[in-house]
């Protein structure tokens, strides 16, 4: 577990834009969730959640895969920053890229993914246009735990989106990015809180402190 007096630590893996990353940077800094982001990664050094990273103050780095021998060697790389910067949980936002089992490993059950879909329902790197082609009616959010298999792994949080008629691939993105941008913070700060634990690959969620029964007092009977 982590320190209960420090902050936890979120290392955040990207490849592209990054709202999801500056989504949990705003909240951090507005306190809606206790906790600090130590550290961004990116598969691609322009990617534009460095930049986010960097106005922040947040170290920021961007790796090549190229430049390694292999996925294991980029992701040797990968888990140098993450434990420099200690970080206690590892979330890819946006992260095009799978993880293999040396990040898993050195971070097991601490590895969340957010997927524009109701996983297990279209999986992959199209997950919008895949539900559009599909003609589904509602597609949605799905924050989970990753594991070895791409989109798969314990699911924490899922949040439905409604697909209207008219909508193009544009019109729901924008519906659905407004939906994760919620999701991936509230989920985070229950971890922050100390409320999610797996169990035989399920998610449990506790309630808050607050609402559960007071323990009775045996020595005051
Ligand atoms: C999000 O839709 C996320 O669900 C998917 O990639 C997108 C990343 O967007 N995995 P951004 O880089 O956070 O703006």
């Amino acid at each position: 577990m982590h320190k209960t007096h420090d902050k936890l630590k979120l290392g955040v893996l990207v490849s592209g834009s990054g709202s999801n990353l500056q989504a949990i940077l705003d909240a951090c800094a507005t306190g809606t969730l206790d906790a600090q982001v130590s550290v961004v990664i990116a598969n691609k050094p322009d990617a534009y959640g460095l930049e986010r990273a960097r106005a922040a103050g947040i170290p920021a780095y961007g790796l090549t895969p190229q430049n390694y021998a292999d996925a294991v060697a980029f992701d040797t790389a990968v888990m140098y920053e993450l434990l420099r910067h200690q970080v206690d949980y590892v979330v890819m936002a946006g992260y095009m890229r799978k993880v293999t089992s040396h990040i898993l490993d050195g971070f097991p059950n601490r590895v969340l993914n957010i997927h524009p879909s109701m996983l297990p329902a279209f999986p992959g790197a199209h997950g919008l246009r895949d539900a559009l082609a599909a003609g589904v009616t509602t597609t949605g959010v799905t924050v989970h735990f990753a594991n070895e298999v791409f989109d798969e792994g314990p699911i924490i949080m899922q949040e439905a989106v409604a697909i209207r008629p008219d909508d193009t691939l544009e019109s729901l993105a924008e519906r659905v990015h407004a939906v994760e941008h919620v999701l991936y913070p509230k989920v985070l700060q229950l971890i922050a809180q100390g409320r999610v634990s797996v169990e035989d690959s399920t998610v449990i969620i506790s309630p808050p402190l607050s609402s559960r029964a007071p323990t009775r007092d045996l020595t005051r009977q």
